[in-house]
């Protein structure tokens, strides 16, 4: 099977905030044909699009209440192949998003399921009888409160790991895996080039601790449940592989053994999986709620980890940024001036673009988009970051409401969410009307506009390291190994194949350093670099080189 992935840039569309086209403040399907050819300039190869289905936007559509319907706002089913074709005449492919693990509580299998015990669908779901009158044990969900809610009418409670308008599916019943199947083959017979799977190794729960307490969240209990693997297996026979499908799982908790399980190389589960270990390292053991900074030793440590682990066993997802993150120029580069700004937002394009992998870029990525000075908790739409303060800041009163206004600000979710920036006009180009949420007041000098009329732009070197993927294939096939690796302020590492090595050094601070250049031949050239002359052997505010050289050893 040809897995013509492993050469493609993927672009996430978060499609209610990218572009706007009748104005009513949404983002929608138009939108996105309208600005086909700008991405097909940037030269990205896939598209994801966030979830597109019915939904009442519990959690802004990952909560599906119709699989086979588009949603009234973003368009229709017409507008949806019209998009599809229109990117297929232009070589770009569509991935969906799709959510498994959990249905609406408004999609009709569960208005069903809980209407009575004997119901046929009361087995799609999870439900379980009380336990000395209350919740079956103390799982928590993910976006706060307990993971399980008491239905009055048939006196049990079912499980939901996210919100509790995001009742889990039971995935034990063979029925269920079937209509799952189903649906993905029929978006797949209308043409779509690839599934991302939201939250998949969560599918399988482990019967027997249903009734026990943990200390972790529910989530974490049920990450890689014991059918997983079959069960994946199955979706890969039904659906996927005749189609030569690509497939990427969201899958939290997972080592990079799992992953090796999860996307083999022999393509008999998904095609690669994504892991969330780098986005750890600003958080307090999993609590993103907290001021910490990342440490480029552990971001390093744990990137190489996953580079090596996988390298000719599985494949790697290359990403600093998706809708449920802050902004990757805030969170590791540096926002402090427009000189640092550029400068960071160009050196962790380079960073990432050149390891292993298939890149994923966030919208807005591509312009150095950054943070949102979200003032209130009025600005927030985001059900986790709501939920989390409810709860720390009302509930249990262990954060005051500055901090948590402050955490806010540095890791919610809607900071990945403000309206793309088109260009400087009201609303940033995104829209006529006033969005559904806030824009960043610093569209005026980030914007597409501004970034597309300066060939020096972060969005050129996006641009560029999309075309370095595809002419040299030591970006796809090189070996990846890492050198200075304790120095605590530069990533450097090299990529080896049979004929050439590249020499990749970033300078993760605004410091002038120096750096080891004994590696670097006489043959050595410049394939990108973020500045525009070379110091050799120093490296300045965020700067980034990489040199291509033929590899002595074997050539
Ligand atoms: C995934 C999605 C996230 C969503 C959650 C529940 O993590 O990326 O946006 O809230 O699953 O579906
Ligand atoms: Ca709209």
């Amino acid at each position: 099977m040809e897995q013509w992935w492993k050469k493609g840039v993927v672009y996430q569309i978060y499609t209610r905030s990218f572009k706007d086209s009748n104005n009513d403040g949404v983002g929608d399907l138009n939108g996105i044909i309208s600005c086909l050819d700008y991405l097909k300039f940037l030269g990205v190869d896939i598209l994801w699009l966030t979830p597109i289905y019915e939904s009442p936007n519990d959690d802004n559509g990952y909560d599906i209440s119709d699989y086979r319907k588009v949603i009234n706002e973003f368009g229709t089913i017409e507008d949806f192949l019209e998009l599809l074709n229109e990117a297929h005449s232009r070589g770009i492919k569509i991935v969906m998003d799709i959510v498994f693990n959990h249905t609406s509580d408004e999609h009709r299998w569960f208005i069903e399921s809980k209407s009575s015990k004997d119901n046929p669908y009361r087995d799609y779901y999870i439900w379980k009888e009380p336990k000395d009158g209350h919740e079956p044990n103390n799982w928590t969900s993910c976006f706060q409160g307990s993971a399980w809610e008491y239905d009055e009418n048939t006196k049990e409670y079912y499980l939901h790991l996210f919100s509790k308008k995001q009742p889990d599916l039971n995935w034990q019943n063979p029925k269920v895996r079937q209509e799952a199947f189903d649906i993905m083959n029929y978006w797949a017979n209308l043409g779509v080039d690839g599934f991302r799977l939201d939250v998949i190794n969560l599918i399988s729960k482990d019967e027997s601790k249903y009734y026990i307490d943990s200390d972790i969240k529910g989530h974490k209990v049920c990450a890689n449940g014991p059918n997983i693997h079959e069960y994946l297996q199955e979706m890969n026979q039904q659906v996927l592989y005749r189609k030569s499908l690509m497939t990427v799982g969201e899958t939290p908790s997972v080592s990079v053994d799992d992953a090796k399980r999860f996307a083999p190389l022999d393509g008999s589960e998904l095609s690669m999986i994504f892991q969330f270990e780098m986005m750890n390292v600003d958080g307090a053991e999993d609590n993103k709620w907290t001021d910490r900074r990342f440490k480029l030793l552990d971001l390093k440590r744990i990137m190489t980890n996953w580079q090596v682990g996988l390298y000719n066993k599985s494949w790697n997802s290359l990403f600093w940024s998706n809708h449920d993150q802050p902004r990757c120029v805030s969170r590791f580069g540096d926002t402090s001036t427009p000189f640092y700004h550029e400068k960071s937002a160009k050196m962790l394009g380079i960073c990432l673009h050149m390891m292993q992998g298939t890149p994923y870029i966030y919208q807005g990525e591509e312009l150095g988009m950054t943070n949102a000075p979200f003032e209130s908790l009025e600005d927030y739409r985001d059900i986790d970051s709501l939920n989390s303060y409810k709860q720390l800041v009302e509930v249990e009163k262990s954060v005051a409401h500055e901090d948590m206004l402050r955490y806010l600000r540095k890791s919610s979710r809607d900071n990945a969410r403000t309206p793309m920036q088109w260009d400087n006009s009201e609303y940033a180009g995104f829209s006529k009307k006033q969005p559904w949420i806030m824009i960043n007041p610093n569209y005026k000098y980030i914007n597409a506009k501004i970034e597309l009329s300066n060939t020096n732009s972060i969005f050129y070197t996006y641009k560029k390291l999309i075309q370095l993927r595809k002419e040299y294939n030591i970006i796809t096939d090189g070996y990846y190994e890492l050198f200075m690796e304790d120095d605590p302020n530069i990533y450097a590492y090299k990529r080896i194949n049979k004929e050439q090595e590249l020499i990749v050094y970033c300078n993760f601070t605004s410091y002038l350093l120096e750096y080891d250049s004994s590696y670097i031949h006489e043959d050595a050239s410049i394939l990108i670099s973020n500045y525009e002359d070379q110091l050799l052997g120093k490296l300045r505010a965020y700067e980034s080189v990489v040199f291509i050289q033929k590899n002595r050893k074997t050539s």
